[in-house]
């Protein structure tokens, strides 16, 4: 499976704070809120990673991620040169997919909860069995400013509507989407939609009209978090400092995450630690390579 991260937009309901920086590149507590969804990637196994953003800001992505070989992945990077939608991943992407299947993450999408790898590493193993798409719906009190889905007792996507005025279920489709290969073919019969975007609410309602459109549940024990407004992104760094003081563990650390899928060795982690090793999380990073066993230098 290959994965992309579309990390574009403008940003605006974040401005002035995004006039002259990506939202995506935003700290969200102790480190830019692209790493989430990176590390959800990661999580799912994924190593071949697109990041797509717009012209002016992918320089400083390429800056923050670099080729991804210090990970034991591999980061590539490609241009939206106009915010026309979603969807058009799969246009700018199709290369990167090839033959494969694919992961869409949204670049500003925060994920936490326990179990996370194994859900992840579940659907990912289903849609390479089954083929169709999987989504993953979250129970939010304003549906209303999402897509939103309902499903059957199965889990078979019954609807979706992007942004409803009235909706059917107070489930979200969050921004994470697995496709089989087709994606690339839906993503090219689109049209723009009255705001003049290629939606990926309609690539799900394709695969919703073939009957193989299933909508995962992460349920009310997880925390899918907005990034989108000055509050919303004070309480996403609230949230996460809050429960890695209390653990003692850091989210989304993709040193670690490398470590444990051993795309690394411990020793390669420590130097990436040390690297950073004037921050929390350079040392955290280092704590964690020596746990693993990495000899002192
Ligand atoms: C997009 C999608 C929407 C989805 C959301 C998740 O909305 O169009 O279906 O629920 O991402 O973050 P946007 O954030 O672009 O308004």
């Amino acid at each position: 499976m290959k994965g992309i991260v579309l990390a574009g937009g403008s940003g605006s309901r974040l401005h002035p704070v995004t006039r002259a920086v990506s939202k995506q590149l935003l700290p969200v507590y102790d480190k830019p809120m692209i790493y989430y969804p990176i590390s959800v990637l990661m999580l799912a196994g994924i190593r071949d990673i697109l990041v797509i953003s717009t012209p002016v800001d992918l320089p400083a992505f390429r800056r923050l991620l670099g080729d991804g070989s210090e990970l034991g992945v591999s980061f590539s990077y490609a241009e939206q040169a106009a915010p026309n939608g979603l969807a058009e991943a799969f246009l700018i992407g199709a290369d990167h997919v090839g033959d494969d299947t694919a992961a869409l993450v949204l670049g500003d999408n925060i994920f936490h909860g326990q179990g996370f790898a194994s859900i992840l590493a579940q659907q990912v193993a289903r849609l390479e069995a089954e083929k169709g798409c999987v989504l993953f719906g979250y129970p939010v009190r304003d549906p209303g400013r999402y897509g939103v889905g309902e499903a059957d007792e199965d889990g078979l996507l019954l609807s979706i509507e992007e942004k409803p005025a009235k909706p059917k279920s107070n489930r979200a489709i969050t921004g994470l989407y697995f496709y089989d290969n087709d994606v690339l073919d839906i993503a090219g019969t689109l049209t723009p939609s009255a705001r003049g975007e290629l939606e990926i609410t309609d690539v799900n309602r394709a695969y919703l009209e073939r009957g193989d459109a299933r909508l995962f549940d992460l349920g009310r024990g997880f925390a899918w978090l907005d990034t989108g407004t000055h509050e919303s992104l004070i309480e996403a760094s609230q949230y996460v400092q809050v429960l890695e003081h209390r653990q003692g563990v850091r989210f989304a650390c993709l040193e670690e995450i490398a470590l444990v899928k051993h795309w690394i060795t411990p020793e390669q982690a420590l130097a990436l630690g040390e690297r950073q090793a004037s921050s929390g999380y350079g040392d955290y990073v280092v704590d964690v390579a020596r746990r693993a066993g990495a000899a002192d230098r």
